[in-house]
């Protein structure tokens, strides 16, 4: 059973049982956006995370009944961040997808906009804005329909942490990360396209998070030290899903 603690404006927090609930509740709001978004624009485009929280919702998303309320012939999935590996690495944000998700549904292969981890960062960097702005067919930032980031319990979010110069970056849509070993090197979307984005959806969970959340949801200044705190959406809104766990006491 979800709580809704909070509506303030363009953000949401609800509070849920456990990862089942997040992820449930994770899943009608896709069906949902999608729905709303093919109507409108006639698609619905997505920038999805890795890490392990987001993982049921994708498999939720493969079976009923939520595989069936979406029209997978007009969505379209780019990733906000992934690691330098080949796409059959375990570690690969696409390879989870992929196995999780799209390779269960009938997703047109032209709509998947994978990151070539593969590649030389840079390139990769290079090649994926440019798979972007092809797509979008435009020149200023583009706007995904739904964001779907995770926050790690330094309170970073895509491939963006604490401290980064890629942070900074205001210019490029998407940058390499260089992380030192055993960590793997990153390409990420930068925070103006994240927070250009019509809906951000923030899945955490587990009391590790605890701290950081309670900083980062509440109404200090101390938000800004974490990257996941410094999305705030420009036009668009954001719901922040999050387990007891995660809530620990100062928010749930
Ligand atoms: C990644 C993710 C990353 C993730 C957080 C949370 O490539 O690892 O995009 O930003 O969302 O690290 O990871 P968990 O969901 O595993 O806690």
């Amino acid at each position: 059973m979800e709580t809704v603690v909070r509506v303030e404006g363009k953000r949401s927090v609800q509070v849920l049982s456990d990862l089942e609930g997040i992820s449930q509740e994770a899943a009608s709001l896709f069906v949902n956006a999608s729905r709303d978004s093919v109507a409108i624009r006639r698609r619905f485009v997505v920038a999805i995370s890795g890490g392990s929280t987001p993982r049921r919702l994708y498999t939720l998303l493969s079976t009923a009944p939520y595989r069936d309320q979406i029209d997978w012939r007009n969505v379209y999935f780019f990733w906000a961040d992934e690691r330098c590996v080949p796409k059959g690495n375990e570690e690969s944000n696409f390879k989870t997808a992929f196995d999780k998700l799209l390779s269960k549904v009938p997703i047109p292969d032209g709509n998947i906009h994978r990151i070539k981890g593969e590649e030389e960062p840079e390139k990769a960097a290079r090649a994926y804005e440019e798979d972007i702005k092809k797509f979008f067919g435009m020149s200023g930032l583009p706007v995904f329909d739904l964001v779907i980031l995770g926050m790690g319990e330094d309170g970073h979010m895509a491939s963006l942490f604490p401290g980064s110069k890629s942070l900074e970056e205001t210019d490029r849509l998407a940058v390499p990360v260089y992380l030192d070993k055993p960590n793997w090197n990153r390409i990420t979307l930068t925070l103006p396209v994240l927070n250009n984005a019509a809906q951000i959806l923030f899945l955490v969970a587990g009391s590790s998070k605890a701290a950081v959340l309670s900083e980062i949801l509440g109404d200090g200044e101390k938000k800004r030290q974490f990257p996941a705190g410094l999305i705030s959406p420009i036009k668009g809104n954001m719901t922040w899903l999050i387990n007891q766990e995660a809530a620990g006491k100062r928010i749930g």
